[in-house]
Formats: structure tokens, sequence, C-alpha cells
């Protein structure tokens, strides 16, 4: 009945998230809420480092993508469980920065990143800049001269690889605005000019092929196709490169058909792949960096509303309004996604009544899901999304001037603010007439 471990149902017939009643959590902080369990997030965390010791023996780092879900909280939890970090913007690592993540183990992503950004990641020092194009590293390399440093780098290559995930959300074919092609020979003539320039170090080579993969097989072809290219470097420059990330993209269960394979299924299937094709190549086994988001956060979130509007239309649907949407959900309106909800008042009753679950925003389209099941429904009940945890808060915005929701995290039987909720003032701040 439910898609993440942390979730329940109490003796009251409520849903439980961390063991705490979110019926109670709704009334205590207001909604709409997103709520995330610590101790889901910190599980999800170190189910990918014991991957990474089990089948790499410990030589390599699991990055968390903070994309996925950026706040100080989430910062200082990746760092206490030993991850690297991901950042794509000077935003990402400002915030970062703001809890003194160790500077050495973010990776800087990027197809556009701007003089300033570039220049802040220099001035922290983070671990690896991993390039995206040749202006780019023309730039990093006069900027890096100018303050007499050297950059680490890796590039980040498409693979050529089509994982079967939503177009958005893929990455590694050609046609994609990230990276650099090696059927086209870009990737090799940006290595060759990144050897010869004076204040680059390159180091290795990055690749992600999309989101919400659940084959296996993408990653295993991506980690192949790396290491022949890593080869290829070799025989031609002579240098060997000691570094392979191999993004993120790890599919999660949304709603209860979705079978994500295990995480240690993906990590011991492309260890034997980098094995062999080391082997075979005559390669050192390289430093190995994978970036789960979503499936670090993903699970441990639920958002909660307050159910308004409850509108039927004979023969046509029921719309159930709830007091968010796209502002603070854009998942369904964006990729169609598919969510698992459920009334918490009422979770332990069956779900019988299908609907379609709308927003308050002033958009036809800004719905959570169509043709859903749910308990049933009337204003005032307290409507649970689920695995709501990434790219809901991160990717929320102020549409229809709606505040954003807070985010509580729950630990250890107690709940905590780690983002306030927005207030009408603090919409206007920016403001100047
Ligand atoms: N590394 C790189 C370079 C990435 O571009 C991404 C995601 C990740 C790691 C993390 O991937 P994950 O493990 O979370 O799948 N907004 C979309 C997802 C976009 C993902 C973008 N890149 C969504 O809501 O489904």
């Amino acid at each position: 009945m439910f898609v993440s471990d942390c979730l329940n149902v109490n003796e009251l017939g409520h849903l439980t998230i961390g063991g705490l009643d979110t019926v109670a959590l709704a009334e205590r902080y207001g909604t709409p809420l997103y709520v995330m369990d610590e101790d889901q997030i910190r599980r999800n965390c170190r189910k990918y480092k014991s991957s990474i010791d089990r089948f790499y023996g410990g030589k390599g780092i699991a990055a968390y993508a903070s994309k996925a879900m950026c706040c100080k909280a989430m910062c200082k939890i990746a760092m206490e469980e030993g991850m690297g970090l991901d950042v794509v913007s000077g935003g990402e690592l400002y915030t970062a920065m703001s809890v003194n993540f160790p500077a050495e183990r973010i990776y800087f992503h990027g197809n556009n990143k701007t003089v300033e950004e570039i220049a802040q990641a220099l001035q922290y020092g983070v671990g690896r800049i991993v390039v995206d194009n040749l202006t780019e590293l023309e730039l990093l390399n006069s900027l890096a001269a100018s303050r007499g440093k050297n950059a680490d780098i890796m590039f980040r290559i498409k693979p050529g690889i089509d994982a079967h995930t939503h177009q958005f959300i893929r990455t590694g074919q050609i046609d994609s605005k990230f990276g650099l092609a090696l059927e086209t020979g870009e990737a090799m003539d940006a290595v060759k000019k990144a050897l010869a320039l004076p204040h680059i170090n390159l180091k290795g080579l990055h690749c992600h092929i999309g989101s919400q993969i659940f084959d296996i097989s993408p990653f295993e072809l991506a980690a192949q196709v790396m290491l022949r290219f890593i080869a290829d470097i070799k025989r031609e420059t002579g240098v060997e490169l000691h570094e392979l990330n191999l993004g993120g993209g790890f599919g999660i269960k949304y709603v209860p058909d979705h079978q994500p394979v295990e995480y240690d299924r993906y990590m011991e299937s492309v260890s034997k792949v980098v094995h062999a094709a080391c082997a075979e190549l005559g390669l050192e086994i390289p430093y190995i960096i994978i970036e789960p988001g979503r499936s670090v956060v993903g699970d441990a979130g639920v958002t909660l509303y307050t159910i308004g509007a409850v509108k039927e239309i004979p023969n046509v649907r029921t719309y159930v309004s709830v007091d968010g949407g796209m502002a603070d959900n854009p998942r369904y309106i964006l990729y169609q996604s598919e969510y698992h909800a459920m009334v918490a008042n009422k979770a332990g009753l069956q779900r019988d009544m299908k609907v379609t679950l709308a927003g308050k925003c002033c958009e036809s389209g800004d719905l959570i899901g169509e043709g859903m099941l749910i308990q049933q429904a009337k204003p005032g009940d307290i409507l649970a999304v689920l695995a709501t945890g990434a790219y809901n808060y991160s990717m929320a915005s102020n549409y229809n001037r709606l505040p954003k929701p807070a985010v509580v995290m729950v630990k250890d039987g107690d709940s905590r603010v780690v983002i306030r909720r927005e207030s009408c003032d603090e919409l206007l701040q920016n403001d100047l007439l």
C-alpha cells in the first residue's frame, strides 16, 4: 500500500511518517507542508556508501545530487554521511558552503556556468569542475590563470545512450544540450586541448544518462562506453584518466507497481562491467563517482495538503482540490508524473474514490494526478501525496504568488522546521516601486 518504508498507519488510522502522525503535523505547521524523514534519507545515503565499499573496495564516492532537494539541512546531512555533493549553480554551491561542506568533495556541473560561478568555484576550491564545453574550458583556464590557480576538472561526455525515460529528463543521447559528443570527435578534441592547457588538470570523465531509470543495462552500457573512451585517450595521448563519474538516475517507487532495482544490484552489475572492461582494456580500476539525487530523498518525503472543494461532474470526473498544486509540485504538468496519494486522516480505509487531484493555481493543467484512487474525501480532510522528497521543493515556484510551503524534518519521534514557510511579506521583499 505504501511506496516507502518510512510510512505507516497508526491506531487512529492516520498516516505516519518516521513514526509521527501526519495529521498532527499538518495541524501544527499548517498546509501545504513538505515533510521529510531524516532517518530514511540517512539510510539511503548509507546504502550508497556501503555499495561503493562493497563493490569498489571503497575506491569511490556517492555525491548527493543536490538539485533534487537543496537546503542547508540537506547539505549537512549529506556532509555528515560522508557523501560528496553535486551542485549545478552558484546558489547550490553557496548553500553547501554555508554549512562548511568540504569543498574538495563538491562536483560542480552545468552546461553554461557563468563567469561569476566559475570564479566562485575557484575561490572555494571545489573538488572537480565538470566542464561541459570548450567555451567553458577556455574561460576556466583563463580565470584560473589570473588567480594563479590550477583547476581540477572532469569532462561531461555524452555516451550516446538513450535511456528509456521521459524525454525532458534523459540526457545521454547525442541530441542533448549537455556535454561533449564521442561520435563527432568533439570529446577527444576537448581532451587534447585540456591536456595542453597550463591551468587545467584533467582528472577524469563524467556522464549522466537520464533520471528515473529502472533498467540496469543503460548504466552498464554507459560504463563500457566511457571506459573504452578512457582507453582511446590513453592510446592517443599516453595519459590514463583515473576518475569516472557515472552520474545518477536510479529510479524510485512513486506508485506501488513501480519496481525499482535495489541500489546494490545496480552497483554490483555496473562494477562487474567496470572490472571486466578495465581488465580487457588494460586500465586501472578508476575512482568511481555516482550522483544519486532522487533516490536519496524522493521516498523520504510526503506533501500534506488540506482538501477544499470537491466537485463531482456526473459521468465525467470528480475534482478534489487542494491548497497547493503546481507551484509546490510541478511534476505532473511537466512530465505527467505518477504519484500515490491518500487521505491522511483516513489512511486505514479503502481507497475507493477515483479522483482528479487539482491544485489551486489559475491554470487548467494544474493537477497532481488524474484517475487517482483515494479514500472518500471531504473538505477539511488532509491529503498526503507520497514520495515527493525529490524535485518538489527544489522545483517549487511562486506562481500566482503562492508562498512556498515550509519543509519539516522528522527524526527520532520529533519534528523541526528546516525551511520556514514563506510569508506574504517575503513575497514582496524584492519588489520596488
Ligand atoms: N547528475 C547529473 C549530472 C544530473 O543531471 C542529475 C539529474 C543527477 C546527477 C541526479 O539524477 P537523479 O539521481 O536524481 O535521477 N526534474 C526532473 C529530474 C531532472 C534530473 C536532472 N538531472 C524530475 O523531476 O523528474
